[in-house]
């Protein structure tokens, strides 16, 4: 919208510099320039070059007095355009900021320059200072235009300086500037940085343009700490006012760590809590130097992360600077951190690696590697093998560094680099060696990959198996089988269709009942298209297809309602079984407006009781750790223990005081009565099953259980069960209740949706300690019956990835089945049911569909 403004507005925009800095004045020189543009053209209108003419032909004396005339205003013009150039524009003046550091060395470190106050920081400081000035004297791009210039610390290596400099330079001598400043280390070699009247020696000076997530923030609060490492200690600190109060606003706070010389510094957040990164501009950031510079930065944070993920950054040296910058708004806690020292052992990456298999990682992983470092592994396997090395995880993602350039940090392995964040993958080689380097520039830094070598016969690299193109070893029945089971799907590629497989148009082969199943499973959708109703009709969800003039007409001509269901704006309608009915007994036509922060009913009641189904830690966009969840990924997750047994089933929490869970868990057996309340205890906020007594956990006894009265205890239908609480919980960061869809919320065949629990992690396996997750995919109800014959009712859904590997099982039961919505917002599509077996392939999981008894929920609770 900005961008349509008339100019004159546009000037409104401009971005008002403090006295003194003139860095935004060209907004202002150019309007002036248009307004001295017209003046010279009202001017040519005045006196056209037309009248001049005809005037010539009365004769000589008015020629010449017009001519002079014409002369007088080009000049003036000419004139005023000079000045206005040379006030406006030629002197005016932009502020530049640069950070550096260099070397003295000839200087021994003493522990008095770690002290800005101490007399022997002030004298070498003022040194160093006239130095730099005397340095920058010597270019007259860049010494005329210096203002100010200070020393902001120390360090050991002989001594290293870290300075700031300030410069005022007119605008067209900005760029000189700039490249004089970036080149100023190349004076090194012609010598003219010794100082020796100053008798200091200054060698490896370097300048950056002071970071630009600094110079766009302004601040009228500056902390500033300095702390150095006790040997075989670890230290904390933490934001101002942590826990107990937010952090300060518009503040500017530095942390300088400092380790022993020949030490490095490992720094880890412990806790960390700041503004959401898209919804303001506080984060903080942590410098591989003293300087807080753009090219030294390890990495930039903010929002909330989990206490399980890992933020351990090394330094490269004996120093770290942690910068905090808050805007005006927001309160947030802020971080807690610790540090410690360790010896400088950092070149000990990398090495020879022998054997016929092993491991190996980055330095400190799953720490962040530091930055600046390189490391070789040379693996060897016997002499008549061949080997490969498959990378487990892998994060080398840099800021700003497009994919696949790998410009910055990288792995490299036969010539090829790789880098960003991918999945597992392998890289093999023809012989019996391979060497894989690892590379990580000076700024930004990742957790990087923990990988594995393995040697292989050259015959026969996968004995027993298919052999993807890529080196990967699957299964042979999974070969043509209509799944990607490589990643380049060579698996897939030159196949016979079978007689219950179609082919697709680009060839490859799918199972039958994969056609119309509104996944495009071909790839070219080849699979979905002939399924398509003939132009001019809609298609219903039951696969009708009914004239478009007939979609919301507010009548229900599918005969399954879809098509009344979502008519893009809520409009009250008739009420019907599919449409959403409001308080005030109204009803309107939107697909599942419940709790998606729009206000759909006239009496605002769809966005009444919507304090659930929001979590409060970032979730990151990464698994790490495979399918262990983090640390309140899933607040509304309960884990029921019955007495003696421990962990039995899953259920979530609804409101402060209710549960919702399966009623095949509370059944009465010969022996145990699981039906009894006071067997059973519930866990919230549990994460860790031998860490019941972790503060963030709240337990209660059960009061009541109430069974659905329909379950059946053979057909497993209706299985649902609520559940009291003997008293309220409190909501926390690892507590919250899930939202509970409508019962017109409707949940489409192939959306992801998330179940966990800590159930067993394999067929007849045991369970698990830490609360896994895992993502499946609803799936058509149609095809379901096929996959599932006769199991299946109208209170069941099935969810579950078809190729199987994926699925909850044992003890996962009553466990949550999650859906995302809009706005993020999480619902119960859910509770875990039944299987057959766990995670086979074409044998998804059954679970109750919440949706369905929504209103039993609602009249046995009141939730
Ligand atoms: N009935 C099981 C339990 O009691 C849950 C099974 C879920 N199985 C599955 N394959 N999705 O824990």
């Amino acid at each position: 919208m900005k961008d349509y403004r008339p100019p004159k507005e546009k000037k409104m925009n401009i971005y008002h510099p403090p006295p003194g800095a003139k860095a935004y004045d060209s907004g202002l020189k150019y309007s002036s320039k248009t307004e001295d543009m017209n003046g010279f053209e009202e001017g040519v209108e005045f006196l056209p070059t037309m009248n001049a003419k005809k005037l010539e032909k009365r004769g000589p004396k008015r020629w010449v007095l017009v001519a002079a005339i014409v002369l007088i205003c080009l000049f003036l013009s000419l004139l005023t355009g000079f000045l206005v150039w040379h006030f406006k524009y030629r002197n005016s003046h932009v502020e530049k900021h640069y950070n550096g550091h260099l070397r003295l060395p000839t200087l021994r470190f003493m522990d008095a320059y770690e002290n800005s106050n101490t007399t022997e920081f002030v004298g070498l400081a003022n040194k160093v200072k006239q130095a730099l000035i005397n340095i920058y004297n010597k270019n007259p791009d860049v010494g005329p235009f210096h203002k100010r210039t200070g020393i902001s610390a120390f360090s050991e290596g002989s001594v290293i300086a870290y300075y700031w400099s300030q410069f005022s330079v007119p605008k067209y001598k900005a760029d000189a500037l700039d490249e004089a400043m970036a080149n100023i280390k190349a004076l090194n070699q012609t010598g003219l940085l010794k100082e020796r009247n100053l008798d200091i020696r200054v060698e490896s000076l370097v300048a950056f343009p002071s970071d630009p997530d600094i110079m766009k923030t302004s601040w009228d609060n500056s902390c500033r700490y300095a702390l150095h490492a006790k040997e075989g200690v670890i230290t904390s600190f933490s934001t101002p006012g942590f826990p107990n109060s937010p952090y300060p606003s518009n503040a500017r706070c530095l942390w300088v760590l400092r380790g022993d010389a020949d030490s490095v510094l490992s720094l880890t957040f412990t806790t960390f809590d700041v503004e959401q990164c898209h919804t303001g501009d506080d984060f903080v950031k942590v410098y591989d130097s003293l300087s807080p510079v753009e090219p030294h930065a390890l990495v930039k944070l903010c929002g909330s992360f989990n206490p399980s993920y890992n933020l351990t950054f090394v330094s490269s040296q004996n120093i770290l600077l942690v910068m905090l910058i808050t805007d005006a708004k927001g309160r947030y806690p802020g971080f807690k951190a610790e540090f410690f020292q360790m010896p400088k052992q950092m070149t000990s990456c990398g090495g020879v690696l022998m054997g016929t298999s092993g491991n190996f990682s980055t330095p400190y992983y799953p720490g962040h590697y530091p930055a600046g470092v390189d490391c070789v592994w040379n693996i060897m396997v016997p002499q008549n093998k061949n080997v490969k090395v498959r990378f487990r995880e892998f994060f080398l993602l840099e800021p700003g560094v497009p994919l696949d350039s790998c410009t910055k940090d990288y792995v490299e392995i036969n010539k090829e680099k790789y880098c960003g964040l991918r999945q597992s993958f392998v890289v093999s080689s023809k012989t019996n060696q391979i060497t894989v380097r690892f590379h990580s520039d000076l700024s930004f830094v990742d957790t990087g990959f923990w990988a594995e070598f393995l040697s292989y016969d050259s015959s026969d690299p996968c004995p027993g198996k298919f052999t993807c193109q890529t080196g990967r070893c699957i299964d042979k029945a999974r070969r043509c089988d209509g799944w990607l089971d490589c990643t380049d799907a060579s698996d897939e590629k030159n196949c016979n269709c079978t007689e219950k497989q179609f082919r697709c148009r680009n060839g490859w082969c799918k199972p039958k009942y994969w056609l119309c199943d509104g996944v495009n499973d071909c790839g070219d959708n080849s699979d979905e298209q002939q399924c398509q109703c003939p132009t001019g009709n809609f298609k219903c969800s039951n696969g009708k297809c009914i004239p478009e003039a007939q979609k919301c007409n507010g009548k229900d001509d599918c005969g399954d309602g879809s098509d009344e269901g979502d008519c893009g704006s809520a409009v009250t309608v008739a009420c019907q079984e599919y449409t959403y009915k409001c308080r005030n007994q109204q009803c309107v036509n939107k697909r599942n407006p419940e709790c998606d922060d729009e206000q759909d009913c006239s009496d605002n009641s769809d966005e009444d009781n919507c304090n659930c189904g929001k979590r409060a830690y970032n979730k990151k966009s990464r698994i790490v750790g495979g399918q262990d969840s983090d640390v309140g990924e899933w607040p509304w997750q309960v884990s029921l223990h019955a007495k003696g047994e421990g962990h039995i089933c899953g259920a979530s929490l609804i409101s402060d005081k209710w549960l919702v869970s399966a009623a095949h868990c509370f059944r009465q057996e010969q022996f145990v009565r699981y039906s009894d309340p006071t067997l059973w205890t519930a866990y919230m906020g549990l994460h860790d099953q031998r860490d019941r007594t972790n503060a963030k956990v709240q337990s209660r006894s059960i009061k009541k259980i109430i069974q659905n009265p329909y379950f059946n205890e053979y057909t497993f239908d209706y299985d649902i069960a609520v559940l009291e609480l003997s008293s309220p919980v409190t909501f926390t960061a690892e507590i919250e209740p899930v939202c509970l869809p409508d019962v017109t919320h409707e949940f489409p065949a192939g959306k992801a949706m998330w179940v966990t629990g800590w159930g067993a992690t394999q067929e007849d396996g045991i369970g698990a300690m830490i609360l896994q997750k895992a993502e499946i995919r609803m799936i058509n109800q149609t095809m379901c019956n096929t996959l599932l014959p006769n199991q299946l009712t109208r209170q069941m859904i099935c969810v579950g990835i078809l190729t199987g590997g994926v699925d909850a099982c044992q003890g996962d039961s009553g466990g949550p089945l999650i859906s995302i919505e809009a706005n993020n917002r999480f619902f119960l599509a859910g509770v875990v049911s039944f299987g057959d077996g766990c995670a086979r392939r074409n044998k998804p999981g059954v679970y109750t569909k919440v949706s369905k008894l929504r209103n039993w929920i609602k009249q046995t609770t009141g939730v």
